[in-house]
């Protein structure tokens, strides 16, 4: 697999790597696709809401060490507001790409972040546990990669329909039965879509 020199630097030498004492926020996340897992701990000054310090311990491949490095270098110094506005894509771009069949590590990093920036905004009043509808469903398949291409399937605009009634999603995707990243697919659906309480049944049409 090609890594770009970045992507070998920042795995060779991480940015802000390790535990931190008394964090004011902490998330950790598991990839559907691969079963990895990454932690991001902030600090934060709460009259400004910038991340003033920010680390991260990774259980999970190069690329996954890689982007929560990079993701950490560029959520240090910003705002909540700011840093909440980082994508997995300029997280890839940062480091001058990565392989399709990576690019969900940059998914996950960034996912991570998120979540540790909502558990702070949430335990200051600063926002609140946002509620369960169709579109949140959409908003997480935006967070499955088709490994083909290193795209999100919302984007690549296969998927036909989603829907969501008396507890069962159900997924429309347009895939070709010869497609060998099938099965992926469907299973990273479930997966992402099965960790919602709300969801008792998910169905996957292909
Ligand atoms: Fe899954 Fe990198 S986080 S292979």
């Amino acid at each position: 697999m090609q890594y770009s020199q970045k992507v070998l630097d920042h795995f060779m030498k991480p940015h802000n790597v390790g535990k931190m004492e008394n964090p004011d926020a902490v998330a950790t996340e598991g990839s559907p696709a691969c079963g990895d897992q990454v932690s991001i701990f902030l600090k934060v000054d709460p009259q400004s809401l910038i991340i003033e310090d920010i680390k991260f311990q990774s259980y999970g491949c190069a690329s996954n060490i890689a982007t929560a490095s990079i993701i950490t270098d560029l959520a240090k110094g910003k705002t909540l507001a700011a840093a909440k506005q980082i994508t997995w894509k300029e997280a890839a771009d940062a480091l001058d790409g990565l392989p399709p069949v990576k690019m969900h590590c940059s998914v996950l990093a960034v996912d991570t972040l998120r979540k540790a920036i909502k558990e702070y905004e949430v335990k200051h009043q600063l926002a609140r546990e946002e509620k369960f509808t169709k579109d949140t469903i959409v908003e997480e398949l935006r967070k499955v990669i088709y490994p083909k291409v290193g795209e999100d399937i919302v984007t690549l605009r296969m998927v036909k329909y989603a829907g969501f009634e008396n507890g069962i999603a159900t997924v429309d995707i347009d895939i070709p039965k010869i497609d060998k990243y099938r099965d992926n697919v469907a299973e990273e659906i479930r997966e992402h879509l099965g960790k919602f309480p709300e969801i008792k049944e998910v169905r996957i049409t292909l």
